[in-house]
């Protein structure tokens, strides 16, 4: 892919961030493969400030990406894996867009940032765990050049899962 990736910036999810990520991700095609509705605003409440504690302890967390515009279109960073299944300890690579941000490179060029802070935070592998079906974001790791490590059920859904795996 020889395309200039899109500007994008990353900052620490601010207060007023929980209502940017509430208002653009309540949508099904967004949600399809997290529950597909709408989340509680205190979901986004509760995600931003943990954020916040992440960016604080490790140096790095889910960003809010913003555009030149100062627009907010989504998320895309690194956590502790944050459930009590699958790849406990390890440092999952995540992204999510609003609907009208797909299709124009901008997590790929936001999860290159990422991998270049979380490198420099000393952290030696990343995973990303994506339901099968979702082919947007395989394509995502595909771009990034991780590995399938895994196939496995998803326990929310019983669909197949898939563990990708990068050494940094
Ligand atoms: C998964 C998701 C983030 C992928 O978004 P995306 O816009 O397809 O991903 P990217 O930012 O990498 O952009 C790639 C697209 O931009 C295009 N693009 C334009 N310029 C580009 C560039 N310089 N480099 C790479 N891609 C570029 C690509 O062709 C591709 O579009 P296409 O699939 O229509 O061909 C998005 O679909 C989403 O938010 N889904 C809902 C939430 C979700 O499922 N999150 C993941 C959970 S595991």
């Amino acid at each position: 892919m020889n395309r200039a990736l899109p500007d994008v910036q990353l900052r620490v999810p601010t207060d007023e961030d929980a209502f940017a990520w509430h208002r653009i991700f309540a949508d099904p095609e967004v949600m399809e493969f997290h529950g597909g509705r709408a989340a509680e605003l205190s979901v986004y409440e509760e995600l931003t400030a943990r954020q916040r504690r992440h960016d604080a302890e490790y140096g790095f967390c889910l960003w809010t990406m913003v555009d030149s515009e100062g627009d907010v279109l989504g998320f895309t960073g690194a956590q502790p894996w944050p459930h009590a299944w699958g790849p406990t300890g390890q440092i999952e690579i995540g992204w999510r867009l609003g609907r009208a941000h797909w299709g124009k490179g901008y997590v790929t060029a936001a999860a290159r940032t990422t991998l270049e802070r979380v490198r420099a935070a000393g952290v030696d592998h990343v995973v990303a765990m994506v339901n099968a079906r979702n082919e947007r974001s395989i394509a995502v790791t595909r771009r990034l050049g991780m590995e399938l490590a895994e196939r496995f059920t998803l326990p929310a859904s019983d669909q197949e899962g898939h563990r990708y795996r990068l050494a940094l």
